[in-house]
């Protein structure tokens, strides 16, 4: 299945506590976004790579991107995530292809992880990639614990996320029109389309958004890890 690629780097990286947005800081020589850019531009399924940027930003965002024969747009994004996603939809060029949206933020995703989204989404209105939750989870009120919540049925959400076309741009015009603003991706299908099938995909636990400081620290070692495997 064909798509157009989202990709999210309008965020400033607070938590990060650097003084440059994240996505902007060389792991292994090279910017954290570059890592997404690239496996995007060299994936032919991918049909359309949409870049969303902070507009004092996009001259350095521009600076990432080589020479391509693919089509690439830029947007700024907005305030939240949703509305970086959806200043991407706006940008789509043909809402009969799918719609992946990606965190700039998680350079570690594979090349055969969006295939097998790809092929998932053949079934699904929406998929997602996902791990199971390695700790047990408590729910907490007042700093009391209630309850274990049973792991079994927990996954933590990942990107890519991968929605039909149609789908997604109509879910966001309606969370636009109610102020609806969702955690992630799919749950604006989940949201406005109950009855549509959404796909949990196996992710992997090296595909983590780069978050806070020691999160850099895992990165370099998950690359590499994955440089001696001949991964990078
Ligand atoms: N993002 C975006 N627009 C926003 C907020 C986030 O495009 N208004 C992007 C980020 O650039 C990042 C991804 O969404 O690639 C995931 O968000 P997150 O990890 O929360 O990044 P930041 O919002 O930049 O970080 P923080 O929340 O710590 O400020
Ligand atoms: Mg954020």
């Amino acid at each position: 299945m064909k798509y157009e690629a989202i990709l999210l780097a309008a965020g400033s990286g607070k938590r990060m506590e650097s003084e440059e947005n994240k996505v902007f800081l060389e792991l292994g020589n090279r910017a954290i976004l570059s890592y997404s850019i690239d496996l995007f531009l060299a994936d032919e399924k991918c049909v359309h790579l949409i870049l969303v940027g902070k507009t004092s930003e996009m001259s350095e965002l521009k600076k990432l991107v080589p020479q391509s024969k693919k089509a690439v747009s830029f947007v700024v994004g907005g305030s939240e995530r949703q509305y970086s996603v959806y200043a991407g939809v706006k940008a789509i060029k043909n809402d009969e292809n799918a719609i992946l949206v990606h965190d700039g933020a998680r350079p570690f995703v594979r090349k055969e992880q969006i295939d097998d989204l790809c092929l998932a989404l053949e079934e699904n209105h929406a998929v997602l990639l996902g791990v199971p939750v390695k700790d047990t989870i408590k729910s907490v009120f007042n700093k009391k614990v209630a309850k274990t919540v049973p792991r079994e049925a927990l996954y933590g959400a990942q990107t890519p996320q991968m929605i039909r076309g149609q789908m997604f741009y109509q879910g966001h015009l309606w969370a636009e029109e109610d102020d609806f603003l969702g955690t992630d991706d799919v749950s604006l299908v989940e949201e406005y389309f109950p009855e549509a099938t959404i796909e949990m995909v196996n992710g992997s636990y090296e595909n983590i958004k780069l978050t806070t400081p020691e999160d850099l620290i895992l990165g370099e070692a998950i690359l590499n890890n994955k440089r001696a495997k001949g991964e990078e």
